[in-house]
């Protein structure tokens, strides 16, 4: 896959040994949850890298001094259902960050995907936006809610996956080169059902013990 400036595939030792016991068939609800949450912490840190930050004035027990605070308000937009899953990996490091939800599934016969719920901070067009959703497949999903929160005014936008497929990252590098995404590890290709290759299987199911 061609290199964009946008695409940040993080590869870390520790996020591959996470991701490795996340794949396998036989991880069950509770370590599967566990697991994208902790994922989702390490790319919350990795995404924040480069965040500008404020100078505040701190009285420590023996002198007052400047410190470097993020900037601005954070705000959280899990797509759901799978979204939801990485919402309390940023929540440990941003714990006042506010939540909205896109509600979106993608239709099995032609993959393209479906809205059916939005409901979204006030004011969320001035917060920095994580779009969060730990699979990347075709990126209709990813680029549609993108589309929307842009609609509603947004300028500041990360996205952070967990698995990427090429053909979703290409898709919205491209649509999209103005928002930052942040994916634990890149994966070889999607499968005639639109299905990430070797992948996780079904995010929602497995996070929700749904299958
Ligand atoms: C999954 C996943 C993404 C979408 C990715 O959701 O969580 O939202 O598919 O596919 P795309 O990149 O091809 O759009 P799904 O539609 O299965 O809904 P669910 O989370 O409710 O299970
Ligand atoms: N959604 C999932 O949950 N898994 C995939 O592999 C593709 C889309």
């Amino acid at each position: 896959m061609k290199e964009y400036k946008n695409v940040h595939v993080l590869n870390h030792p520790l996020i591959c040994h996470k991701v490795a016991i996340l794949r396998d068939e036989n991880t069950g609800t509770k370590q599967f949850r566990e697991l994208i949450e902790e994922i989702t912490t390490l790319l919350t840190f990795e995404s924040f890298n480069n965040v500008p930050t404020k100078t505040v004035k701190v009285k420590t027990p023996l002198e007052e001094c400047e410190q470097q605070t993020v900037d601005g308000e954070i705000a959280i937009v899990p797509i759901l259902r799978a979204g939801l899953g990485m919402v309390s990996g940023v929540h440990t490091l941003f714990p006042t960050a506010k939540v909205g939800h896109i509600g979106m599934y993608r239709d099995e016969q032609t993959l393209q995907p479906k809205e059916y719920y939005c409901k979204l901070p006030e004011g969320i067009e001035k917060m920095r936006v994580i779009l969060l959703d730990p699979m990347l497949a075709t990126g209709g999903s990813a680029c549609d809610a993108i589309d929307l929160l842009k609609r509603r005014g947004c300028k500041d936008i990360k996205l952070m996956n967990v698995i990427g497929a090429p053909e979703g990252v290409e898709r919205v590098a491209k649509a999209h080169p103005d928002v930052n995404v942040y994916i634990a590890t890149l994966d070889r290709c999607l499968n005639e059902n639109g299905y990430i290759l070797p992948g996780l299987g079904d995010a929602g199911d497995r996070l929700f013990g749904t299958k």
